[in-house]
This record gives C-alpha cells, sequence and structure tokens, in this order.
C-alpha cells in the first residue's frame, strides 16, 4: 500500500528519498512527502497527488543527510496535505512515517487531547508521533518501544529526531520493511525495490522487531526487549529498474513481456520426456501428493482468478477435488482444516494482508500452504516457507497481467505434477506438458498480431453504459479477469458471469446495444455458450466474442469476432486473457485514464 523510505549516511539525503519514493510509487500515489534532519531541525515537505509533485517542492540545495520519506494510500482522513505523511509531534521535532492502520487510534486519541495535545491530521498515524514524543526522554528507541506497546493494529514505522541526527528508528508489525547496507550510509524501505539502484544487501525485519539505524548499520531487538540478528540476504536480479523501455505504459510492455515471463515460469519445470512436471520448491513427496484430500487455492483480485483457474486443472487433470476462495473470507470464516488438506496462497507482491492473514489461518490451524509468490523474499513468501515462485519479473502496473499468465501456468505446472503422480500416464502428461512449453511462442504469435476488430470493442465498450463478461468453467474466470482489468484501468462499469446464469436474472440488464464480450474457446461448454449469445442478441446485445481461431460459426454470431489459438480447455486462459488485457488498455487510453496508476489503487494491498 503505502510506501516508506529511509536513508542516513554522507550524502544530500532528500534526492535519494525522492529517487526510493519514485520507485515505490506503484504502490501508493495519493499523496508523498519527505522529512529531512539537518542543523537540529525537522523539516518536512508535503505535497498531495504524485513524487513529482513533491519532487518540484523539494529546493535543489535541501541539506540534511538523514531523511525519511512516504508515499500515501488514504486509509484514514482524505486525500490532503496535512493527512500526507510524514507526520510531526507538537513541538515538529520529531518525524514519523507510517503504514499500515493503528486500530485503536480513537480512544489514544481522545486520551492525548485530553492531556492537551492538538491534533493537525485526520489520520490513524498521528496519534503514533505524539505518543514517541511523550515518552520521549533522550532514548529515541525506547521512546518508539513505548508508543507501539500501546498499539493494536499494523504498522511499519521510520522515526527521526531533531537529537539524533544520524539515526532513525524503523519497527515493523504486519508491514514489511527492509534494511540495506551500503559503504558508510544505510536505507530503509518497505520494499526492496526503493534499495536496488544503491545496494543489493539487505536485512528483512520481521514482525515485532525494532531497528536502531544509522550510517554504520544497525542494530535490531525485539519489541519485548530481547537481542535478535538477522541474516543479511543479496537481492537477486529481479529487483533491477528496467523502466519501460519503448512502451507508453508499463501495463503495455508487461502485457508484452508474456512470451518471456511464461517462458521463464515454465523453463526447467515442465519435464515432457517424463510426461511430467519438477517443482522443488514444493517439498511435497509422492506420498504427500498421493495423499493430499482437498486444495484450497486462496487469493485476492486478479490472484484469486488465477487460482480458479488452478482449482480447475487441479480437479480435472490430478483429480483432486480443489477450490479456490478469496482469502479475505476464508480467514474470517474459522475454516475447518483437515490434515490431508492443502492450501496454496497466490499473490503477485506476496505482501497481500488478506492472503497473509490467510495464510497465517491455516498454519493456527495445523494446515499446510504453500506460496505461489511472485516477490522473492515478500512476507507471503517467507512466511510460507515452500511454494513455487511464478518469475513473473518486477510488475510496476496496478493492473496486473503478465503475472496472471505465470500463476496460472505455474498452477498449471503443479497440477501436471500432481496429475503424474496421481492418475495420468506418461503419454497424456508428455501432450499436456508440450503444448505447456509451446503457450509462450504463441503467446508471442497472438500479440505480434493483434487483430483490428479490438479496435471495435474498445469502440462499444467505452460508448456503452455497462459492460457484461460471460463465460464458463476457466473462462468465467477469464471473464472475471476481464472485467476486473476494465474496471481498474478504464473505470467501465462492468460485471462478470457464467454465461448460464444470466438467465436467472442478469438478463434483465440487457438492452439494446449493451456490450457483451463472451469467452467462447471450443470446448464442451461451447454449443451451451452459443445459446446464451442467442439469447443475449435477441435482447438487443452486441456480441463481442472470443472465439477460438477457425471457429466461424461463433464468429459469423459475433458482432466483433475475436480469434485466439486453438488450445487445451486448461490452457485456453493464457491465451484468451490477452484481448481482455488489450481492451482494457486500449480503453483507458480512449477514455484518457491514469493507466500505470488508477484512481483509489494501489499495487499491493497491505491493509485489510
Ligand atoms: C489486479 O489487477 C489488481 N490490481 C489486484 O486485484 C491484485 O491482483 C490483488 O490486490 C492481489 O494482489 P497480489 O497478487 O499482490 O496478492
Amino acid at each position: 500500500m503505502c510506501g516508506i523510505v529511509g536513508y542516513v549516511g554522507e550524502r544530500r539525503a532528500a534526492p535519494v528519498i525522492l529517487d526510493g519514493l519514485r520507485r515505490l510509487e506503484y504502490r501508493g500515489y495519493d499523496s508523498a512527502g519527505l522529512a529531512v534532519l539537518a542543523a537540529d531541525q525537522v523539516q518536512t515537505i508535503r505535497r498531495v497527488g504524485h513524487v513529482a509533485a513533491l519532487a518540484a517542492a523539494v529546493p535543489g540545495d535541501l541539506a540534511g543527510t538523514t531523511a525519511i520519506g512516504h508515499t500515501r494510500w488514504a486509509t484514514h482522513g482524505g486525500v490532503t496535505e496535512s493527512n500526507a505523511h510524514p507526520h510531526l509531534d507538537s513541538t515538529n521535532r520529531i518525524a514519523l512515517a507510517h503504514n499500515g492502520i493503528i486500530e485503536n487510534h480513537t480512544g489514544l486519541r481522545a486520551r492525548l487531547e485530553e492531556e492537551g495535545v492538538t491534533f493537525r491530521s485526520d489520520t490513524d498515524t498521528e496519534v503514533l508521533v505524539h505518543l514517541v514524543r511523550k515518552f520521549y526522554d533522550g532514548d529515541p528507541e525506547a521512546a518508539v518501544r513505548h508508543a507501539l506497546g500501546l498499539i493494536q493494529g499494523t504498522y511499519g514505522v521510520a522515526v527521526i529526531f531533531w537529537d539524533h541526527p544520524g539515526v532513525i528508528i524503523a519497527a515493523r508489525n504486519g508491514s514489511p520493511l527492509v534494511v540495506g547496507k551500503g559503504n558508510g550510509e544505510t536505507f530503509l524501505a518497505s520494499d526492496p525495490h526503493a534499495l536496488s539502484a544503491h545496494t543489493r544487501e539487505v536485512v528483512y525485519l520481521e514482525d515485532r522487531d525494532i531497528a536502531r539505524i544509522d550510517a554504520r548499520g544497525w542494530s535490531i531487538s525485539r519489541m519485548d526487549g530481547g537481542g535478535v540478528s538477522r541474516v543479511v540476504e543479496v537481492l537477486g536480479e529481479e529487483w533491477e529498474d528496467e523502466g519501460r523501455g519503448d512502451y507508453s505504459h508499463h501495463m503495455l510492455k508487461e502485457i508484452h513481456e508474456q512470451p518471456e515471463s511464461l517462458a521463464r515460469c515454465l523453463r526447467g519445470r515442465v519435464v515432457p520426456d517424463q510426461g511430467g512436471a519438477r517443482l522443488g520448491g514444493l517439498d511435497l513427496t509422492p506420498r504427500d501428493i498421493a495423499g493430499i484430500r482437498h486444495i484450497t487455492v486462496l487469493g485476492c483480485g486478479t490472484s484469486f482468478h488465477a487460482g480458479l483457474v488452478g482449482a480447475a486443472a487441479m480437479e480435472g487433470l490430478a483429480r483432486i477435488p480443489a477450490s479456490a476462495e478469496i482469502a479475505s473470507e476464508f480467514r474470517y470464516r474459522n475454516p475447518v482444516i483437515g490434515p490431508d488438506d492443502l492450501f496454496l496462497a497466490v499473490s503477485q507482491s506476496g505482501e497481500t494482508a488478506d492472503t497473509l492473514g490467510a495464510v497465517k489461518e491455516v498454519q493456527v490451524k495445523g494446515g499446510k500452504v504453500l506460496g505461489v509468490v511472485n516477490v522473492v523474499g515478500s512476507s507471503i513468501a517467507r512466511v510460507c516457507g515452500h511454494g513455487v515462485y511464478v518469475h513473473s519479473g518486477p510488475e510496476i502496473a496496478v493492473a496486473s497481467t503478465k503475472a496472471f499468465t505465470s500463476q496460472v501456468a505455474a498452477l498449471l505446472v503443479a497440477s501436471l505434477s500432481f496429475a503424474r503422480t496421481r492418475v495420468l500416464g506418461p503419454h497424456e502428461g508428455k501432450v499436456f506438458g508440450e503444448e505447456l512449453l509451446a503457450v509462450p511462442e504463441r503467446v508471442g504469435e497472438w500479440l505480434a498480431s493483434e487483430p483490428s476488430s479490438l479496435h471495435d470493442a474498445v469502440e462499444l465498450c467505452t460508448k456503452g453504459k455497462f459492460v457484461f463478461f460471460l463465460g464458463r468453467g476457466v473462462s468465467h474466470a477469464v471473464a472475471l479477469e476481464g472485467a476486473l482489468k476494465l474496471k481498474e484501468v478504464a473505470y467501465v462499469p462492468c460485471m462478470a458471469y457464467p454465461a448460464a446464469e444470466m438467465k436467472h436474472g442478469p438478463i434483465a440488464l440487457i438492452d439494446r446495444n449493451t456490450p457483451v464480450i463472451v469467452v467462447i474457446p471450443d470446448d464442451v461448454m461451447r454449443d451451451k455458450t452459443l445459446s446464451t449469445i442467442q439469447e443475449v442478441r435477441a435482447r438487443g446485445a452486441r456480441v463481442i466474442a472470443i472465439h477460438t481461431a477457425g471457429d466461424s460459426a461463433c464468429a459469423k454470431l459475433a458482432d466483433v469476432s475475436i480469434p485466439v489459438p486453438r488450445a487445451s480447455p486448461l490452457i485456453t486462459p493464457l491465451l484468451s486473457v490477452l484481448p481482455l488485457q488489450l481492451l482494457a488498455y486500449r480503453a483507458g487510453l480512449a477514455l484518457g485514464r491514469d493507466i500505470d496508476r488508477p484512481r483509489n489503487l494501489a499495487k499491493s494491498v497491505t491493509v485489510e
């Protein structure tokens, strides 16, 4: 959600902070701010809007070699300058940036107000800086520890004190923080992305760690006072910042990266000679796999949609009863977890609070949960301990595209591996594996010859008041994903339904010219979905069909025909989602939206 950056060293801190904030901006971009310590003064600059607005307001010669910065996704309090972080105590001598939510802020605020504190923002965070001030007697770490002891909720915090130049106090509980080691300088960030330009040696703080950071390094202790040492890890190449290249937007670049990201995900994992797949990270023996009673795939948003495809593959290919569930719902329904159940937590960022909460719920009940994660070293990957990295590479656009296809591919590989252990013969396994390995090239070919009919689809969708997305089986998951993309990137109201459900109510919404996008590959459900097309057409809908190339009956029936290559049913989502990603992108462009940073959103949702 929000991003935190900190720096102590010998350089002027402001440019380092601004660079870090730019790299973190995809996480939250309502407002941004920084606080710099110079000559025993804390100077704070905050601005509503993107980091560029903040950068324009920061004087080029701003001195100070200790600083913290923040980019915000508003939770408590509107998008205003006074609600932007860092927040200051009443004497303007302590500055604090916070990610997370302080759940008991109302009571704490009332008590502080009774004690005479005047608040200057509507945020939950501000109570924390006043509490730190209240307990400060010259020992910054002790004051932060004391203040956090009164907090219920989640936090990643960074605090600087006017009388401790060269020191940042950082603490984590539920909101990630990473410390980076430089040469005579030390960095802090909520996400290694902000650090990769400066250092690759990092230490991840764990929940309830508190760190005292200076230019020489750091000391970490536990919130209860116990000492602890954390291992220095080296960031891999996946953290390299590749920029946008020749593409106008990260989203378009990431759509076009799918041939490589898919190839990376599949490489070395699918073994056609053995008719199976190899996924060492899962840490499951053939006996474990044979004993699985049920698989639940957990995730949110796009990751949930990938999970729907994964569950269908686990059941359809590996013949293991499986379902997908929205993580935020799962974690609070007191789920029954059996000893032979397996859970897969799917997440691009690996930081989604709802998914992390679901993982912990499984673990509390003694269940086995594996991560299907993109970001190496992220919280979900670390808490799960085992799993599959999807290797889609950094995804910067808020709308997830290449992560979706890599998540689906990773789940298909896992299904193939489980299937081969339980029910699938070597020949069928080989055929499926070879088809999977051919997908990256087919994706590349389709993207290179994007059908012109896509423009007609964009026109229909941007002119319509409301768009329906329909599909059945795994194509329903694709329809859900297409609708999510169109909502978040183009702000076009839309809804996805399993096609056969239309007649049970939603068809009442169909009017003359309502655009209806139907994902209809040539599978066992094709003929039934064709009937739904007839039904909506009879009521005036304009049908955009995403269908198998060569299906002329389907093409003829549709107002707009978008062919995708033929594939086995479980593999079709990797191809049929492509036009829907591009449709959302082009619709967003036509409507003048902020494609990579749509309104009200953030890339990783680290609050509940
Ligand atoms: C997708 O386009 C979204 N922006 C969003 O739904 C996202 O997939 C969801 O928040 C889950 O994120 P994760 O994969 O990082 O856990």
